[in-house]
């Protein structure tokens, strides 16, 4: 088991390229089952997930290559039952359910066990989909979805957290190939379900309303191949941002889109941070000491989620009191207890944590329990006094593209222990 053993102190300076969206070449993957043909995806990162997602695919039939950021997937002939071992390591993989559904009539997925983040539930994905037509049954451990033909209808997808994503993408997934029009209300709007919704239209689908609230889809018959290139994933240009900003360094983070963070810039900004913004690229700074922050995670255009445990560490060394609400995974909080032990006061309240920013953290031998915990523990040891060591970083490994090599161009003294 790999770890990460980062030596803090280092000013973070330099330009980091940011990779392929892996929350948006995921779903885009699982759309590549809606037609025989081939599709070519472009910037794509190589990540675990991304690899487990290609295994699947593979495990259904289809004819997969991935060299150079860019995957080729031809899914000719299909099979509707997915492989369980890797099913249930990966909760995204859900999303092959509403295109293997649509393309062959049935699917049988087993159901994502839960992760430490929370409880991850597929209530909606399933409501949704039985709402178009399907017969869905769970037994075993599996879900088998049944449906002679979808029908578009109206589709309420709001959950009590708000919408989901994976949901969208499910429903609007199954709806491109239904009969009639499907409107879905309270639909996810993140950069990401709008980029599949794009590779959607372009294989032939008929997408209105991506990335607000309210998606309409008409059904066609069939949908073709595509080439296209995946959106920047901006929760890693995000955190290095912060990577910037917890060393006091100038990092500048480039081929992401700035609009895509719009809330999380705004939050920084209120704090003290100072950003140079170009059109593909943003300048992190910090001209003097920050100051705390409050901050409630939401649903996109709000402030992300996948950015709450990264800002956890950034306020566990800024002065004052910061308050951060988990509003989507009210559990996600694995990281504290592990940035307690490096010094950090933090105490939590249901899904509050309050922080109170400490001159210093010193470094400990620390454990990532999900992918973006680890990225906080990362961000902790760039300014921990010693040597920390991130173990279990096949975490890191599932979202961050070289993250070792990526932080040690811009100075950052970090080693990949086997
Ligand atoms: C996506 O997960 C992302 N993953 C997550 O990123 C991200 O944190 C999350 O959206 C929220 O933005 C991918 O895109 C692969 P949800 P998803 O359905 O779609 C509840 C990362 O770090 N819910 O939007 O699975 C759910 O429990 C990962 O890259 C139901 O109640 O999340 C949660 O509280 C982590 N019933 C809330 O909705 C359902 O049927 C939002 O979850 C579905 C979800």
């Amino acid at each position: 088991m790999d770890k990460l053993v980062v030596t803090g102190g280092n000013k973070l300076k330099g330009r980091v390229v940011i990779s392929g969206s892996k929350n948006s070449a995921l779903p885009i993957l699982a759309a590549t089952l809606l037609t025989p043909e081939q599709c070519i995806i472009h910037n794509v990162p190589d990540l675990s997930d991304i690899r487990f997602m290609l295994a699947i695919l593979r495990f259904l039939g289809a004819e997969v290559t991935f060299e150079n950021s860019t995957v080729t997937v031809k899914a000719e002939k299909i099979q509707s039952e997915t492989p369980y071992d890797l099913v249930r390591k990966m909760r995204a993989s859900i999303c092959v359910l509403g295109p293997l559904l649509a393309r062959s009539g049935e699917a049988i997925i087993s159901m994502p066990g839960g992760c430490v983040i929370g409880d991850r539930p597929i209530d909606i994905h399933l409501r949704g989909l039985e709402i178009l037509g399907a017969q869905v049954t769970t037994e075993g451990g599996n879900v088998l979805a049944r449906a002679s033909k979808l029908r578009g209808t109206d589709v309420y997808l709001g959950t009590k957290f708000g919408s989901t994503v994976l949901g969208t993408d499910n429903v609007m997934m199954a709806a491109t190939l239904a009969e009639g029009v499907t409107n879905i209300e309270s639909a996810a709007c993140e950069p990401e379900v709008k980029d599949l919704a794009e590779f959607l239209n372009k294989m032939g689908a008929k997408i209105r309303g991506h990335g607000t609230r309210r998606i309409e889809i008409e059904g066609v018959k069939s949908l073709h191949g595509v080439e296209h290139t995946v959106i920047p994933d901006r929760i890693e240009a995000g955190t290095y941002m912060i990577a910037s900003l917890i060393t006091k360094g100038e990092v500048t983070v480039e081929n992401m889109e700035p609009a895509h963070l719009n809330n999380f810039i705004e939050r920084m900004k209120s704090c003290g941070a100072v950003f140079r913004t170009g059109p593909n690229w943003i300048t992190s700074t910090v001209p003097r000491e920050l100051s705390s922050l409050d901050v409630v995670t939401e649903t996109f255009p709000g402030f992300p989620t996948d950015m709450q445990a990264q800002v956890c560490a950034l306020m566990s060394v800024t002065p004052g009191i910061s308050v951060i609400t988990e509003k989507i995974f009210p559990n996600r909080y694995m990281h504290l207890p592990e940035l307690k032990r490096m010094g950090a006061k933090i105490d939590l309240e249901g899904a509050t944590a309050i922080i109170t920013g400490v001159p210093g953290l010193s470094a400990a031998p620390v454990m990532a329990s999900d992918l973006r915990a680890s990225a906080a523990l990362v961000l902790a040891g760039l300014v921990a006094k010693g040597k920390t060591e991130v173990n279990r970083v096949y975490h890191i490994d599932r979202g961050y593209e070289r993250i070792d090599s990526k932080l040690r161009a811009l100075g950052a003294e970090i080693e990949r222990v086997k």
